[in-house]
């Protein structure tokens, strides 16, 4: 038998979940959507992009001629935080909640769409008070607060483009990329609530900035939420509450092109130096809007949608600051992390708000599978209707999971394939029209096109895997690197001619869904054979002992590469499990049975903790270090850094046989 047909036994699954008629009937999108874009695709994101409010209507939809540098609806001029917000009020919407802020200590906040419009208008016209005019870099480094989502509507509002720093990074890291962007302000906060205390930011803020570090900032806009002390600059550093205190709550939002920036975000790509992924308006609002309407069934004067994502990441610009406001829907914000004070904290978060739609990963849900059922069994979660995962892929498992234990057994998931580079989802079931396959993303969205190509870039057909390419543009695409034009061209664009490469491998099934592989850097190649991680760890994590796995590929003399596993074992079986050596021969049992003997991991290390980044993605360069027994690398990215020194300390377990 083949490996690859090996492989092939996996991603056969079974089980398959039609949307009940119910939910069929009420659903925003229809299966008419996919022949409506397919006949005219143009004519498709046209209309999409016409339920927004042009300023200046469009009259061109794409012009793809100096490409891979797109132009969408660019003869149009819009606001988008009029979309996100002015609009809603007008149309006499303006008491429907627009946040439930929930602050970890446990305060709670809940702003209207006419309470968040003047907000944000006095925070707009603070920014101009400032010197900050249309096309200048603003800097956002704040918790997970009301006034992040603020902040980038203001920056958004008077055609400044935001970067978003993620809060969890260190002034290093927010200093290369305030000097990147050449950023003259940056809005943070004096800290935020994380683990059950005050965690500061201001001091990292005055690190980034200290000597002539960045000599673009002009000042630092201190929102406090804390109300720990604060080192403060005179001149430099302004209050925040106090100058929005003073502010005027009027201000005309102004129309600007279609391609105006929106915003720049710094993703990590194959070099040590982050790229800045820039987005613009018409096309970004578009898609955004567009997907979260469709993908999570939205009803605004209905769901309580609430979203787990950062700000600093692109799922918070794109599914909190972004298209949920764009819909005029009300949504859940929580400031802190899912075990403070305990594992429930979720889900009395969606018992108290009655939440109705919940967008979140599947490493967090791996994390409450870990901790049992019980937990979440503690409240009702019944309002729960639609269910959404991204960021790597979900192994069968945990989506089983997911939909019996926090889904009612009847919530549909949509599993989203998207980048930071997308700007918005991409690969997704539609809820109501699409039968559900768990640890598949399933189908292009109306509007997109995938391939999957062979390295040769010959296209490959049902039962076979290969990279993964967009071959049209699409509305919220990336429109280059911020200052590097060549590195856009060559990382996306000179993989394949005129396709837009995703760097992730993918299969289509028999039944023509699509399955997400992993990371082409985090495909192995063991004796020849493909292998990816992704499904390892699937088969691994579907073994009684295993609660989370990780699998990378090392160095081998006889295999080219050779797979090693970390695995945690779960509380409750690690008396059954025995020791390393029961472990390990049960397990490579397991994937040998589960994909075949060429999958079986060579090493199998049973760990206490993953090497996470604080967005959750397991560090594999990290685990590839100990795999190959170097020394570890650079682990500043580390949502915990003391986790290397625990599992470089672990003794393998299990050897080749
Ligand atoms: C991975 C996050 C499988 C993928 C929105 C992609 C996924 C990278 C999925 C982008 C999914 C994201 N199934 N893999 N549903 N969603 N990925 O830029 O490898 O943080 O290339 O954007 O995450 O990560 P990023």
């Amino acid at each position: 038998m083949s490996a690859d047909h090996e492989i092939d036994n996996l991603l056969h699954e079974e089980r398959h979940f039609a949307p009940s008629s119910e939910f069929a009937q009420n659903a925003i999108a229809q299966a008419n959507l996919y022949e409506e874009a397919a006949s005219d695709r143009l004519g498709f994101w046209a209309d999409q992009a016409k339920r927004l409010h042009w300023h200046k209507p469009f009259t061109k939809t794409l012009d793809w001629s100096n490409a891979p540098f797109a132009k969408w609806f660019h003869d149009g001029e819009l606001n988008v935080s009029y979309n996100c917000l002015d609009r809603h009020v007008e149309a006499g919407n303006g008491d429907r909640v627009a946040i439930f802020f929930e602050g970890e200590p446990g305060d709670t906040r809940e702003i209207t769409y006419a309470e968040l419009t003047r907000e944000v208008k006095k925070a707009a016209n603070v920014l101009t008070q400032m010197g900050i005019k249309a096309g200048d870099r603003v800097a956002i480094y704040l918790p997970m607060i009301p006034e992040a989502v603020i902040a980038m509507q203001a920056v958004a509002r008077i055609g400044a483009i935001h970067s978003v720093v993620f809060g969890g990074f260190s002034a290093d890291s927010l200093s290369s990329r305030i000097d990147d962007a050449q950023a003259k302000l940056v809005i943070t906060a004096d800290g935020g609530y994380r683990k059950g205390k005050a965690s500061a930011l201001k001091p990292a803020v005055d690190e980034a900035l200290a000597g002539d570090k960045c000599p673009s900032v002009q000042n630092v806009l201190v929102v406090k939420r804390t109300n720990q002390d604060v080192n403060w600059v005179e001149g430099r550093d302004v209050d925040w509450n106090m100058a929005l205190a003073e502010a005027s709550d009027e201000h005309e939002a102004q129309a600007f092109n279609a391609e105006h920036p929106l915003f720049i975000l710094y993703t990590s790509g194959t070099t040590g130096k982050p790229k800045g992924i820039l987005h613009t308006s018409g096309g970004y609002l578009t898609q955004a809007s567009y997907t979260h309407r469709n993908v999570f069934d939205l009803h605004p004067e209905n769901d309580i949608y609430w979203c787990t994502a950062d700000v600093g990441w692109i799922t918070g610009h794109s599914y909190v600051a972004y298209g949920p406001l764009a819909n005029g829907a009300t949504q859940v914000m929580y400031e802190g992390t899912p075990e403070t004070p305990d594992w429930g904290r979720w889900w009395s978060i969606v018992q108290k708000y009655g939440v109705t739609i919940l967008y979140t990963a599947p490493t967090a849900i791996r994390s409450f599978m870990k901790m049992g059922s019980s937990i979440p069994a503690q409240y009702n979660l019944s309002t729960i209707r639609v269910l959404g995962s991204v960021g790597e892929p979900i192994n069968p498992e945990a989506w089983m999971w997911y939909r019996k234990v926090i889904g009612g057994g009847k919530a549909p998931i949509v599993d989203t394939w998207w980048q930071t580079e997308t700007g918005a989802i991409m690969v997704s079931p539609l809820p109501g029209v699409t039968t559900l396959k768990p640890g598949s993303a399933q189908v292009p969205l109306p509007g997109i096109s995938a391939k999957i190509l062979d390295d040769d870039g010959n296209e490959l057909g049902r039962g076979h895997a290969g990279l993964l390419v967009l071959t049209e543009p699409w509305p919220s695409m990336l429109r280059g690197i911020w200052g590097d034009s060549e590195r856009f061209k060559e990382t996306y664009w000179s993989r394949f001619e005129g396709m837009y490469f995703a760097g992730d491998g993918a299969k289509w099934d028999e039944e023509g869904d699509l399955w997400l592989l992993g990371r082409v850097d985090d495909v192995m190649n063991v004796s020849g054979h493909r292998l990816s991680t992704a499904e390892i760890e699937s088969a691994l994590v579907s073994h009684p002992y295993v609660a989370e796995a990780a699998v990378v590929g090392a160095k081998d003399e006889t295999t080219g590469q050779a797979v090693v596993a970390f695995v945690i074992l779960r509380q409750s079986q690690v008396e059954a499990a025995g020791d390393a050596d029961h472990v390990s021969k049960a397990l490579r049992d397991h994937v040998a049975k589960e994909i075949g003997p060429i999958a079986k991991p060579r090493t199998i290390m049973v760990v206490a903790e993953l090497p996470k980044t604080r967005s959750g993605k397991i560090m594999r360069r990290l685990l590839r270090d100990v795999a190959e027994d170097r020394p570890i690398g650079d682990v500043t990215t580390l949502a915990d850094t003391s986790v290397m020194d625990i599992i470089s300390g672990k003794v393998a377990a299990g050897a080749n046989d």
